[in-house]
């Protein structure tokens, strides 16, 4: 009975396709449909600090943001996701908590949050907020107690070695200068565990006190109202506390070694159980796991988090074994495609995915798989929308992609803000290394490249602020921007706002079973998504050149239903990024 009233629910036409489009419906392929709104959103990432700024200090702020609520209204997407507002010394831009219950000085009051929240709600647009539970920050009381004496009550809310036991086993950071994750607290001889930078002590989560506070705090933002959270590190929190040296398989693997901790699953039960309860939230986990391994995150039946997304494919494209090096010769698309295949394949049955190609870890989508060159950049950025939009996963799509923003490729090292970059610069220094080469490689894959204030209009600073920006804005900000995008028909901006609303008319672009085509193909990417009788065909274009695709279909009565070109191709050759969607 429920199949049948889903059925009947998501037999929506396409648009832009006529009646005969189907002249005969294939056999419906899908499983039955478990409909969730996290399933169904666009979920829109904002990086807070480069939004908007209103008081003309250089950094977003929340009153930034509640003046732009419109904006992201007008964008039709259904979810925002936040980066970290909590108060922070930002050693990594609010990655670094020291109090989970105040809200960023920078970024105003708990009032403004309130009032953010309100607006967004107001628009029918939920709230995720970003969760940040392997760590917190130096300054958090619970650490500037805990680093006092071994006996201070607070000592086990953290990982220690004493340092009569010798030097504690290696383990690796990821913003380190010495790539070294332990750092030596001379009060108590001992030292402390942090996987990302030394002011990002790991919290003891063998703890049960920790674990208390931290589900007790869960449960304060959402008795605010927030609609879920992307939780950061999470599959870091459950350590081996007797610290054993690197098992042999994760040689040079140590992110995918920290995401096998012995309690992860249990802990993250505990929490989904004490303090997500029966709320209808949304859980994105940041999970540097394998496929069977983000399926026990996700698996209804486990109770633990909803989606999970992967670092399988954001990885593709760099040299082997050095910081985000990238490889001259660019990315393997039919390995992306492998992939992405392989991840829908494992959610096919139970189990929900998530698809992004940046954020702001990653350098801007159009430079990184797209192409940033005039002529290109925004034939692929279009492209690369069509592809997130039309996959079987709960797209993230992070702010300023909807406008073709571009890496920054800033020259200096003084241009950047990023803990990253610095620490693994001086890594790079300390070896003696090739900095020239280094800075040439950051201009593509460096975080700041997608930190760059956003670009509102043609005047200073692109609207952003009326002071000194804390990063500097791309110079590209007269032309590549929201007010000159909204007035032009063809713009990215355009684009985006279409295929958001083709995504939310058409069930199958979310439900529908996905079907890759032409697998070996290096140029193309193309699939199949079908649906209660309803077919469509998603034909991509990755190359600056012509190419064809062999989709072993019979096109002669395919529909168009969204292109990037005026007039889309509908027999399968591609011209330079293009992208069409067809109904079959
Ligand atoms: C992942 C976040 O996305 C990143 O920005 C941050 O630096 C680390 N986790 C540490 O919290």
């Amino acid at each position: 009975m429920r199949t049948r009233v889903l059925s009947l629910l998501l037999a929506t036409p396409l648009l832009g396709c006529s009646p005969k489009a189907s002249p005969t419906p294939a056999p419906s392929a899908a499983p039955a449909v478990d409909r969730k709104w996290w399933k169904e959103a666009v979920v829109y990432q904002i990086y807070p600090r480069s939004f908007q700024d209103s008081d003309g200090d250089g950094i977003g702020d929340l009153k930034g943001m509640l003046s732009r609520l419109d904006y992201v209204k007008s964008l039709g997407v259904d979810a925002v996701w936040l980066n970290p507002v909590y108060a922070s010394p930002n050693q990594d831009n609010g990655y670094d908590i020291s109090d989970y219950r105040k809200i960023m000085k920078e970024f105003g009051t708990m009032e403004d949050f309130d009032r953010v929240l309100q607006g967004f709600h107001d628009r029918h647009i939920k709230v995720l907020m970003d969760l940040v539970l392997n760590h917190c920050s130096d300054q958090h009381e619970w650490f500037v107690q805990a680093r006092q004496s071994r006996t201070n009550p607070y000592y086990d809310y953290f990982h220690w070695w004493p340092a009569e036991k010798g030097k504690p086993p290696a383990r690796w950071s990821h913003f380190d200068e010495n790539a070294d994750a332990w750092a030596f607290n001379p009060k108590t001889n001992s030292y402390y565990l942090h996987y990302f930078a030394k002011g990002q002590p790991d919290l003891n989560w063998e703890n049960p006190k920790v674990r208390r506070e931290l589900y007790d705090m869960i449960r304060f933002w959402l008795d605010k109202g927030v609609d879920g959270f992307r939780l950061d590190a999470i599959a870091y929190i459950s350590k081996d506390t007797s610290f054993p040296p690197l098992p042999a398989e994760f040689a040079g693997q140590w992110s995918k070694y920290y995401a096998n901790g012995p309690h992860l699953h249990e802990y993250i039960q505990e929490m989904s159980r004490e303090a997500f309860g029966t709320h209808d939230i949304a859980t994105v986990a940041e999970a540097f796991v394998s496929i069977e391994h983000a399926m026990k995150l996700v698996d209804p039946d486990r109770h633990e988090l909803n989606m999970a997304y992967h670092f399988d494919a954001i990885g593709l494209g760099y040299l082997p074994n050095e910081y985000k090096m990238p490889d001259p010769r660019g990315y393997d698309l039919v390995e992306m495609k492998r992939i992405y295949t392989e991840w829908d394949e494992a959610f096919e049955e139970k189990g929900w995915g998530t698809v992004y190609l940046g954020n702001h870890d990653q350098p801007r989508m159009v430079t990184r798989w797209g192409s940033d060159a005039a002529e290109w950049r925004e034939l692929s950025s279009k492209m690369l929308t069509t592809f997130l939009l039309s996959m079987r996963a709960t797209p993230y799509y992070y702010f300023g992609d909807e406008l073709g923003m571009s890496n920054a490729r800033f020259e200096r090292l003084e241009d950047y803000d990023d803990i990253e970059l610095k620490t693994n610069y001086e890594q790079v220094r300390k070896k003696g290394g090739d900095l020239k080469r280094f800075l040439e490689g950051m201009k593509i894959s460096s975080r700041d490249n997608s930190r760059t204030p956003f670009q509102w209009d043609a005047s200073p600073n692109g609207g952003f602020t009326t002071g000194k920006p804390w990063l500097k804005v791309n110079p590209n900000f007269p032309t590549v921007n929201v007010a000159v995008e909204e007035k032009d028909p063809g713009s990215v901006l355009n684009y985006f706002k279409k295929l958001v609303r083709l995504r939310k008319d058409n069930p199958v672009l979310v439900y529908g079973r996905y079907a890759l085509l032409d697998a070996a193909n290096p140029d193309t990417y193309a699939y199949t998504r079908e649906l209660d009788g309803k077919r469509v065909l998603v034909l991509l274009n990755f190359r600056a050149k012509d190419a064809a695709v062999k989709t072993g279909l019979d096109l002669a009565r395919a529909t168009v239903i969204a292109g990037n070109y005026p007039e889309p191709s509908r027999d399968g050759s591609l011209r330079p990024y293009e992208a069409v969607i067809l109904g079959l």
